[in-house]
């Protein structure tokens, strides 16, 4: 089944609970979470104290994107804050077994994201360990960027990888993904789709119906 994630990145954070029920009310799946450091990526956005406060009042999954430099310092920290799924940069990692091992110990779900310059090569001694990759559909570090279209091919070659092998992986795609470009990231192969801008600029109740609306046809 297909899923919609919206980025909190693009909500008003002086009302995120309400920007929060908004989206889970209309059928959102998923709640995708970014971190920044400001070294892994430029910007910095959010961390403990925000996870904590939207999970007393949201029973979505929480989808934590982690763009921050060795993340295995938190991982327990950040299942203790609610995240269900946490998902670290490959190019972040130093060790990438241990840290996707840790998450696990952890109790949550674990996920790879490669940013797009990153070769699909990056995962294949350890896709059978993942419950999700998440590529990236733009530089991480900011919303409202354009999506970049080399990226169409990585996700088919990406689903091949994983209908080959015979797993159940989640793919996810996040950056520039807006109602006009969602069928296309759908057809090549994604089922998991993050959504910022263009589900908090404007009628956020809305904008998740219709993207739902197109997730459910396939
Ligand atoms: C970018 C973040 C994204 C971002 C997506 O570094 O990882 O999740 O919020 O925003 P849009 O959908 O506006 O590109
Ligand atoms: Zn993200």
């Amino acid at each position: 089944m297909n899923k919609l994630a919206p980025s909190i990145l693009a909500a008003d954070f002086a009302a995120l609970g309400e920007d929060v029920k908004k989206v889970e009310n209309a059928g959102a799946q998923y709640l995708h979470i970014d971190v920044m450091d400001g070294a892994f990526v430029p910007s910095l956005s959010l961390g403990f104290p925000v996870i904590e406060s939207i999970r007393r009042n949201s029973i979505m999954v929480f989808d934590v994107h982690l763009m921050i430099c060795d993340p295995d310092r938190y991982i327990q920290a950040f299942a203790d804050a609610g995240a269900d799924i946490i998902t670290v940069h490959a190019e972040a990692c130093t060790h990438l077994n241990r840290t996707v091992a840790a998450i696990k110990e952890a109790g949550v779900k674990a996920g790879v994201a490669l940013n797009p310059a990153t070769p699909l090569s990056a995962l294949e001694y350890i896709l059978e360990d993942l419950d999700l990759v998440l590529l990236m559909t733009v530089n991480p570090g900011f919303g409202g960027q354009k999506y970049i279209e080399s990226c169409t091919r990585k996700i088919q070659e990406l689903r091949r990888m994983i209908d080959g092998r015979g797993l159940e992986t989640d793919l996810e795609v996040d950056g520039g993904i807006k109602l006009n470009n969602v069928q296309k990231v759908l057809d090549a192969g994604a089922n998991v789709i993050v959504a910022g801008s263009a589900v908090f600029s404007g009628d956020a109740q809305k904008n998740v119906e219709d993207f739902l609306k197109i997730l459910d046809a396939k």
